[in-house]
């Protein structure tokens, strides 16, 4: 990442929002809720990339409190208030996919942060990697036309520090196919989405084509992995990842 965008993460102008930012299960939008309680109840350990305050390790507590939460921020000022709030939950302050280790958890959830990320494809390869079971994560998407990353044509401007951070729109079909390359072995890929109720972010298009969604990658179990290598008629029909898509206007056969 580079350091203007860093710096612009970790501006202070961000701490006296961390309060005031999500607390509550109300406050996730409906696509962000959709998969979560099965994430949460599936999974023993949670890593949470992009954990501004770390709302999300109350979520987990109350609905799985064997769950072991650890928290992943660029930001110092999130880092030292997640540990404040939550002292038996863990945290490592450094950017993703650069500052994470070896280390696997059973689920890798990140809210609300994909979308700022201008190397998508890296971001969503060790979100993957880090994976044993799950991964979560809300994007933009649309049908038609090229994914846009360009924050000088899709952004937000970020906090009070006057500048922007992208907003990226994904185009459904470069990100499914991206996401069907073997070597990530998913099972599945469920995608919930709608038309945003409110405005998100900037974005170069009519309001109508952009859709929020949740995206949920399940991983084939360690050892059950389908490799498809060769010509072969699986190989064509993808049939080792299902497909589940619900945004409104996507046809069944469209993928
Ligand atoms: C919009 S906030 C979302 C916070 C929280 N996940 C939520 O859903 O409310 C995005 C957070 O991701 C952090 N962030 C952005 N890119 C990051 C990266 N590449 N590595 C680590 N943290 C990142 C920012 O510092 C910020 O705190």
């Amino acid at each position: 990442m580079d350091e203007e965008l860093k710096s612009i993460f970790s501006h202070e102008s961000k701490i006296a929002n961390l309060d005031l930012s999500r607390k509550a299960e109300a406050d996730l939008a409906d696509s962000e809720r959709h998969f979560l309680g099965r994430v949460f109840n599936g999974s023993r350990s949670l890593l949470d990339v992009g954990c501004g305050n770390a709302f999300i390790c109350d979520l987990a507590n109350v609905a799985n409190p064997e769950l072991r939460y650890t928290g992943l921020d660029l930001d110092p000022h999130c880092i030292s208030a997640g540990r404040q709030r939550f002292p038996s939950a863990h945290f490592i302050e450094g950017v993703f996919p650069e500052s994470i280790g070896n280390e696997s958890y059973d689920c890798v959830l990140s809210f609300r942060t994909f979308y700022e990320q201008v190397d998508y494809r890296s971001f969503l390869r060790t979100l993957i990697k880090a994976s044993e079971k799950y991964v979560l994560f809300d994007l933009r998407v649309k049908f038609d036309g090229p994914t846009i990353v360009d924050p000088e044509l899709s952004y937000f401007y970020y906090h009070k520090t006057g500048k922007r951070v992208p907003h990226i729109v994904q185009n459904l079909f470069e990100l499914l196919n991206f996401l069907c390359i073997e070597e990530f072995s998913l099972k599945k890929i469920s995608i919930y989405g709608y038309h945003p109720p409110f405005s998100s972010g900037f974005v170069p298009m009519k309001k109508n084509e952009m859709m929020v969604a949740a995206c949920l990658l399940e991983k084939y179990p360690i050892g059950e992995t389908r490799m498809v290598t060769g010509a072969t008629d699986a190989q064509w029909s993808r049939d080792w990842c299902q497909v589940d898509i619900n945004l409104p206007g996507y046809e069944k056969d469209w993928f």
